[in-house]
């Protein structure tokens, strides 16, 4: 096993741009969280993390008088990674779609061309105990949503009319075979390095882009013949997670189904807060909790910093080629958790019950713990 020095100095220490976009609610509490979490790792492994905070959402409308103002999409184009903590709130609640502060969130991907996002939700272990499932019934719940990301409903024709005094609004499903491939590979690529399943769901019984999604993904298991694929309406998707979710290994779905599935697949894992994600394209990759602003938990220290943290894990191995440091911030969380401390979103009955400020004073000690353990005997030991 490597020291820290050692392992430093064969890899070389890394500078890269971060841009921060904590957004509202309890975006600027989880972000602060997050940036925590990579400064202290820069600091260990003598990394330089340059850190820029710019607006979205309703804190930019505010600001600016729009969501996603230019100097945050260009400041975001040229990063190295873009965190963004959660958009919207009552106060924006009664704008029209394209001016909400949600949109911004909307254009930021689109800006960044953003065509995927990871979502996996696994067990935490020591929160087996909370997990809304019976032990048997959830078993190991490791599962990864990978999520179309820049078309579907949320950016196909949309429009609005009245007809004979009736208001009449629409939105559009539409995908094209190169959107679908796109996304499908990278889902392909992941299986690869997981249990080598894929699930792609769709509702192909009555939508004829589900027809073409089904096709091309089929079509493309020819290029990965090692892989294991099954269709799935989304009907029955969403009854399967509940019923026995450790069928799922990767689940490939479209920008629609797999905002609501994700959500779905939260809960089996404890609380939203837990879950982070990952999404990348042609441009800067984006790290998000899938949670959103929690309006009524904002300013009360009790938002759950996990997801978030783990989104900056996953920056750190999925942009920066970091693993060492994405498993040190990971297993720290773990033995936080393993400690019995709980944020209130996951208390327990008998749980060290403490707030978000006080996980990250736990965290920040553990982490110290793990790196003096690890400086001593070795990584993983
Ligand atoms: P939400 O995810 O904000 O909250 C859903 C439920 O989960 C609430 O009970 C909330 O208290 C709880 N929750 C969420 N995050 C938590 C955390 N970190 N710790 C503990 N509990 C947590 O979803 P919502 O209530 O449907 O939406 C609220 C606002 O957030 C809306 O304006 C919505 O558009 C926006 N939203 C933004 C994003 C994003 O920015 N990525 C995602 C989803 C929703
Ligand atoms: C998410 C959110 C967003 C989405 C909203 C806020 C635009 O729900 O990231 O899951 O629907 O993609
Ligand atoms: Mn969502």
């Amino acid at each position: 096993m490597l020291s820290r020095t050692d392992y430093e100095h064969e890899t070389g220490a890394m500078k890269k741009n971060i841009v921060l976009l904590p957004g509202d609610g309890i975006g600027p509490e989880v972000t602060r969280a997050a940036a925590a979490v990579l400064r202290e790792c820069a600091r260990e492994f003598s990394h330089q993390f340059e850190f820029q905070e710019l607006p979205v959402g309703g804190a930019a409308i505010d600001a600016k008088g729009t969501p996603l103002p230019k100097e945050t999409l260009d400041a975001c184009r040229k990063a190295d990674a873009v965190f963004l903590g959660a958009v919207g709130g009552p106060k924006w609640d009664s704008l029209p779609v394209g001016k909400r502060p949600e949109s911004g969130l909307l254009d930021l991907r689109k800006g960044l061309g953003l065509y995927v996002n990871v979502r996996p939700v696994k067990l935490l272990e020591p929160l087996r105990g909370i997990a809304p499932l019976k032990p048997e019934r959830l078993g190991e719940l490791d599962l990864e949503i990978v999520r179309e990301l820049a078309g579907g409903m949320y950016f196909g024709e949309r429009g609005q009319t009245t007809e004979n005094g009736a208001e009449r609004a629409w939105d559009t499903e539409s995908y094209s075979t190169p959107e679908i491939e796109r996304v499908a590979t990278f889902a392909y690529e992941r299986a690869e390095h997981r249990r080598r399943r894929i699930c792609s769901v769709d509702k192909a019984n009555v939508l004829t882009s589900s027809q073409l999604w089904r096709r091309t993904v089929t079509a493309l298991n020819a290029v990965y013949p090692a892989i294991h694929l099954e269709h799935m309406y989304v009907d029955n998707a969403a009854m399967q997670l509940t019923l026995r979710p450790s069928q799922f290994d990767v689940m490939l779905t479209t920008n629609m189904f797999g905002d609501i599935l994700s959500d779905a697949a939260a809960a089996l894992a404890g609380s939203i807060g837990l879950i982070p994600s990952a999404s990348f394209g042609s441009s800067a990759p984006l790290f998000e909790p899938i949670h959103g602003s929690a309006p009524s938990l904002a300013g009360k220290d009790s938002a759950n910093p996990i997801g978030s943290i783990l989104s900056a894990a996953m920056m750190l191995r999925d942009a920066f080629g970091l693993g060492l440091e994405a498993d040190w911030v990971e297993q720290s969380v773990s033995r936080v958790l393993a400690g019995g401390f709980r944020t209130p979103d996951i208390a327990e009955p008998n749980g060290r019950n403490i707030g978000a400020s006080g996980f990250m004073e736990m965290l920040h000690e553990e982490m110290q713990r793990t790196l003096e353990h690890a400086e001593r005997y070795g990584w993983g030991v």
